[in-house]
């Protein structure tokens, strides 16, 4: 079984706790594209949900399926958001931001009384950095932003390069108009400590560690899904 067949079954099994009536929040990447595939089924089928995206990736997708869309302001409260991550440990600590669309993510979730991940196997690890860890900054003074967070890091016992991510050629662009730097850590020992640490250097505008947000995963595996809880 492929890595694509563990997500669709996750996404097929987070889909079973979607009812009528609900207000979604729609997460970005491959494993939430493949939740807005399966919602759309159901949409067109009936089911009535309002969603509100968090990338415009996954607004087209969605609008193009015929799935109520919303924004943030119209619905300030949801019931749910379902989304992918690019590492979760056993608590449900995340890494997120693979794509780019971390800070709308972590904005949508946020707002959210349920926050519920789907992941294929490859995305459970015992401690969380081996995905480098995706920090978003204003393109302002961005290089002082980038010698304060290798600095910080190093403050935190986590090693290993800081870069710009780069697009066909040019620093790549989120959807707010901000650029990411990847750390490649290998290992942040202690998530806690770090993402409230991150937070406070200015030029940072978001990072990538989901931290107390995330209320539930399900994993498709080889042999069906594994849920986890906090
Ligand atoms: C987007 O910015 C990310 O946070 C994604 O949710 C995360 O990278 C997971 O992506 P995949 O489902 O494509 O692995």
């Amino acid at each position: 079984m492929t890595a694509a067949d563990q997500k669709l079954r996750a996404a097929q099994r987070a889909l079973e706790d979607v009812h009528d009536g609900m207000r979604l929040g729609l997460g970005s990447g491959s494993t939430s594209a493949c939740f807005v595939d399966v919602l759309g089924a159901r949409v067109a089928e009936g089911l009535n949900v309002v969603c509100v995206p968090t990338s415009e990736v996954i607004a087209e997708q969605a609008r193009g399926l015929g799935i109520p869309l919303a924004t943030l302001d119209d619905l300030p409260e949801l019931d749910l958001t379902v989304d992918g991550a690019d590492e979760l440990d056993s608590g449900l600590a995340l890494i997120k931001g693979g794509g780019g669309a971390l800070l709308r993510e972590k904005i949508v979730a946020t707002a959210s009384k349920a926050m519920m991940v789907i992941a294929d196997a490859s995305k459970h690890v015992q401690t969380l950095g081996q995905f480098a860890l995706p920090v978003e900054v204003v393109p302002f003074g961005a290089e002082v932003t980038f010698r304060q967070l290798e600095s910080l890091a190093r403050d935190h016992g986590c090693q290993g390069p800081v870069t710009l991510r780069m697009h066909n050629g040019k620093p790549f662009m989120t959807d707010g108009g901000h650029l990411i730097y990847d750390c490649a850590f290998g290992e942040i020992a202690d998530p806690g400590a770090l993402g409230p640490a991150l937070n406070g250097l200015p030029g940072v505008v978001e990072h990538g560690l989901f931290l107390s947000i995330a209320t539930s995963a399900i994993i498709g595996t080889e042999d069906g899904t594994v849920i986890l809880t906090p």
